[in-house]
């Protein structure tokens, strides 16, 4: 069991399934609504803990109604949000999401009015107890002050970053992170058709991750060399929300468990198929095939 620490966000996250998705303009019945804790950072603590980590979230949290569900959550997988700030103005982040049944298909309309966790909060954390730092590749000035003010103080302290979407100087934090995962979405979004070109186009030598749907996923290690893992499609995907959070936690906890790294970037795809599989993060019954 190692300690983690990660840092970025928590939501509240209204869940509409629908049968099909709906066209612009039109007006549908949700099949079934669900209210949950959502966000990266926040998710992919909820599958560490679940791998029976140890885990502490430090973010910011307002203290509204809608917090409940989150705080409710957070304190059922144990995790940690001590590290917190908690602020009586504003709105806990909110994700009305759009899950079609058909597919599994997330999309996501995002509502923000809460401000980032910030790098003079970061450092009032001990950052001493701690056995791996995951970090949401947002707040770039302040998030890249974070990492290197963590090589400062604890230079052994495996640090990983979650690039998941395009946004001004996020390039800043690719040579602080000891693991990057970047999503399909960002690679694509700087023109990249498949995984293994966006890996290998990068001019400095990186740990990194990049995962592609039903493509599976590839890695590229320090030395340049870019491995590959097939995905393990379950029999119906009903629910794709998170997955790449749970690919993370995947990947940080059998890293953590020192297997190598084919080892862990399989491991990561099969805990992140598991839950494609499945309504919500619950992988109490994931089992190795
Ligand atoms: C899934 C997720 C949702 C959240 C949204 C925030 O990866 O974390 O739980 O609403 O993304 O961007």
């Amino acid at each position: 069991m190692a300690k983690i620490l990660a840092i970025g966000i928590a939501t509240l996250d209204i869940i509409n399934t629908v049968g099909s998705f709906p066209v612009e303009d039109d007006e549908v019945r949700a099949l079934s609504q669900q209210q949950s804790r959502g966000g990266n950072a926040t998710n992919t603590l909820s599958i560490l803990s679940q791998l029976g980590h140890d885990c502490a979230w430090a973010g910011v949290l307002i203290d509204e109604p809608d917090s409940q569900v989150i705080k409710h959550d957070l304190t059922k997988h144990q995790i940690d949000s001590s590290n917190c700030v908690v602020l009586d103005q504003g709105k806990m982040p909110t994700s009305y999401i759009t899950l079609n049944q058909q597919t599994g298909s997330r999309t996501i309309v995002h509502h923000r009015d809460c401000p980032e966790f910030s790098f003079t909060e970061f450092k009032k954390i001990n950052l001493q107890q701690y056995d791996w730092i995951h970090f949401e590749g947002r707040n770039i000035a302040d998030t890249s002050r974070m990492i290197e003010y963590c090589k400062q103080q604890q230079p052994n302290l495996p640090c990983s970053v979650e690039i998941e979407k395009p946004r001004p100087d996020i390039d800043s934090l690719f040579t602080l992170a000891d693991v990057l995962f970047f999503s399909k979405n960002y690679a694509q979004s700087l023109g990249f058709s498949n995984a293994a070109s966006f890996l290998s186009s990068f001019a400095i030598s990186i740990n990194a991750s990049c995962a592609w749907g039903e493509k599976g996923a590839w890695f590229i290690n320090k030395k340049m060399k870019i491995i590959h893992s097939p995905a393990f499609p379950p029999e119906k995907i009903v629910d794709t929300l998170g997955a790449g959070d749970t690919f993370n936690a995947a990947f940080i906890h059998a890293l953590l468990n020192q297997q190598a790294e084919q080892a862990a970037l399989k491991f990561a795809c099969q805990v992140a198929a598991y839950k494609c599989g499945r309504h919500g993060l619950d992988i109490t019954y994931f089992k190795l095939n």
